[in-house]
This record gives structure tokens, sequence and C-alpha cells, in this order.
């Protein structure tokens, strides 16, 4: 059963000019489609979920959906990740829950307190055999509200929200963490740039040399594509000016820059929107959520097998299990515990 930690996907990710998609998962539709989507292009995956997901879901329902997908799917290498986790207590809570690796975002908080908060997150998850991701930085989108700022100010400053290549350094090195989400352009949601789509990939060089062998994470990666706004505007939906990360620079960021994850939401969220609306447009008499929600699955699938490519993952689930086996084929306590009774 290769439900597994990121270990084993970043090691081969790291210099070999692919990354690994962290997807969002907050039902039962978005679980199927990535699964199936990784599955029919046989590519490792990360299952992320959110607070948010959590509370929406509950997470024992979200739990039997993932242990099912790891069931249904056994040669798929997976990844049950935390997204944005807050405090250690929720990741205690997660390493309860079974989750093989957690994030803890203490990128709002001044940069000894993220180190404290970051460095207790690793102890507790490492001495459960849970792998830890942390930030530093600070994105647009949801993150800059944190400071009080609006989209347009950031973009004119966001050079100094940018990681600092050298403060990264001394935060891998306190923190003893495991992949390290930085800043460097993205921002969450569906309005990431007001001018001009560009990343800050000389920042990324930076980062990889004062970090050497740490993986670095972009979140805030969805494309925003086009075709999918004008789906959604065409059926009803008010969506003017959004905008994403260009899919030609995530695949740069991760060929030529060497990006081990990359985290897609907002992408999954407009496949299954567009959608939605296309058939209640289209079909004003449709009642049976399985008529509404089946088609959106679908599209979550071509969204999910479409990033697969950008990140040039597809095809590579066989040699990252080859690899886990290599390694032991490690698993958190919470797996080794209940297999010994
Ligand atoms: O980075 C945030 C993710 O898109 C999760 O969003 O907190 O609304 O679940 P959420
Ligand atoms: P998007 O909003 O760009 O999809 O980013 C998602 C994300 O970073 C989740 O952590
Ligand atoms: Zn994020």
């Amino acid at each position: 059963m290769p439900l597994m930690t990121s270990k084993p996907m970043f090691d081969l990710a790291y210099d070999g000019g692919f990354a690994i998609g962290a997807f969002n998962v907050n039902n039962m539709e978005l679980a199927q489609a990535i699964v199936e989507a990784c599955a029919k292009e046989s590519s490792p995956c990360i299952l992320q979920i959110s607070k948010g997901a959590r509370k929406y879901a509950n997470i024992r329902f979200l739990k039997a959906i993932i242990d099912a997908a790891v069931e249904e799917y056994p040669n798929l290498p997976i990844c049950v990740h935390c997204d944005h986790g807050d405090t250690v207590e929720l990741i205690k809570t997660c390493i309860s829950d079974g989750y093989t690796s957690v994030m803890i975002d203490g990128s709002h908080h001044p940069f000894e307190e993220n180190i404290h908060l970051t460095a207790e997150a690793v102890k507790v998850a490492h001495a459960a055999g849970v792998v830890v991701e942390a930030e530093l930085g600070m994105l647009g989108g949801i993150e800059e509200d944190v400071v009080g700022l609006d989209a347009a100010e950031y973009e004119k400053n966001v050079e100094k929200f940018l990681t600092d290549p050298q403060q990264a350094a001394e935060f891998c090195k306190r923190t003893g963490l495991d992949s390290l989400a930085v800043a460097i352009g993205t921002s969450h949601g569906a309005y990431k740039f007001k001018h001009e789509a560009k990343l800050a990939f000389g920042r990324i060089e930076e980062i990889m040399k004062t970090c050497p062998g740490i993986p670095l994470v972009m979140h805030g990666s969805s494309s925003v594509p086009q075709e999918f706004i004008d789906l959604v505007n065409k059926y009803g939906g008010a969506m003017p000016n959004a905008k994403g990360v260009p899919e030609d620079q995530i695949s740069m960021a991760v060929r030529k820059y060497g990006v081990c994850k990359v985290n897609i939401d907002t992408d999954l969220r407009l496949a299954m929107t567009a959608k939605i609306r296309e058939v209640f447009a289209t079909k004003p008499a449709e009642f049976d959520p399985r008529n509404y929600l089946g088609p959106a699955r679908e599209a979550i699938v071509g969204m999910v097998r479409r990033k697969l490519h950008v990140l040039n993952s597809a095809g590579k689930a066989e040699t990252v299990i080859a690899h886990w086996k290599k390694l032991g084929s490690p698993m958190p306590t919470y797996y080794t515990r209940k297999k010994a009774g």
C-alpha cells in the first residue's frame, strides 16, 4: 500500500525535472477525480487537506474517502498532507489522523517566532515519522490580508515580501524542516496579478543555492485557464479579471529551477464550478446531483491530468514506488503501530 511521506517523491523530483502536484481535497468528487487522474497518468500525488476542508467535510468522512482511494489504487504513490497548519495542536491531531506529511505555516509571524513554532512542529512530527513543510516569506491573496495589504499594494512591493535567501538558509538549519514553501511571486486564489504575471525565477535560483538539498514548494500555483473563466462567465458567473500563473512559468520553475511541490486548488474549483454552471444553464430541469456532480468530477479529472503534464510527473509513479521500497518502505508510526496491532 504505497501511502507514504513526500520524502521518496521529493528525493527523485529534486533533480529529476519534475514536481509533485499537491491537490486540495474537500469532498468525495475531488478526491476521486484527483486519484483517477493520477492513476491514468501513472503519477505520484499529494492529497492535501486544509483546516477549512477538515471543518467542511468532517475529517472522519474525508479520511475514509482517502483510505478508500488508497485501497482502490494500490500502485499509486499517495501522500496525505495537512495544508497550512497553523498550530502544533493541529499538527498533532493530523498525525493522529494518519496524515503522512504536515505543513506548519508560521510565515505571518516574526522570524524568531516562525522558527520556534516550526522547530516545535518538526520535533513532534519527526518523532512520529511524519515530514514537515514550513513557509518563509509572504504570498499574495489570503496572506496579504493578514498584514492588511490590498492586492495592488502587494504587487507593487512584491520584492520585499519574497523569501530572503539568507534567512531561508538560517530557517532551514534552525528548524530541521523537510521542505520549504517559498514566496516567489505567486498568490492564492483566482486573482493573482493585476499587471504582468511574472515569477521571480532569480529568487528560486538563489534559494536553491543557500538551501542545498531542501525541496522547494510553490503555493498559489493555479493557472486560472482563461477557457474556464470564460465558461464560468458565459454561464452566469462573475469572475472578471481573474488571472493565474501561466503554465509555461510553472513548467519552467519545475523543469529548469527544480521546484519539487506545486500546490493547486483554485484550478480544481474552477473546473468543477464551470461544469456545474454549464449543466445548470443548459439543462435547467436537471435536479439529480449525479448529473451535475458527475460531469464536474470528469472536468476535474481533465484538469488534474493537464497539470500532471505541466509538472512533468506523468509516468513517474513506478520509479517513486521503487525508490520508496529501496528506502525500506518507510511509514509513519501511525501505520506501523496499526499493522503491529
Ligand atoms: O491555500 C489555501 C487552499 O486553497 C485551501 O483553501 O482554506 O479555503 O480550504 P481553504
Ligand atoms: P491556488 O489558490 O493557486 O490553487 O493555491 C492553492 C494552495 O496554495 C494551497 O495551499
Ligand atoms: Zn497554500
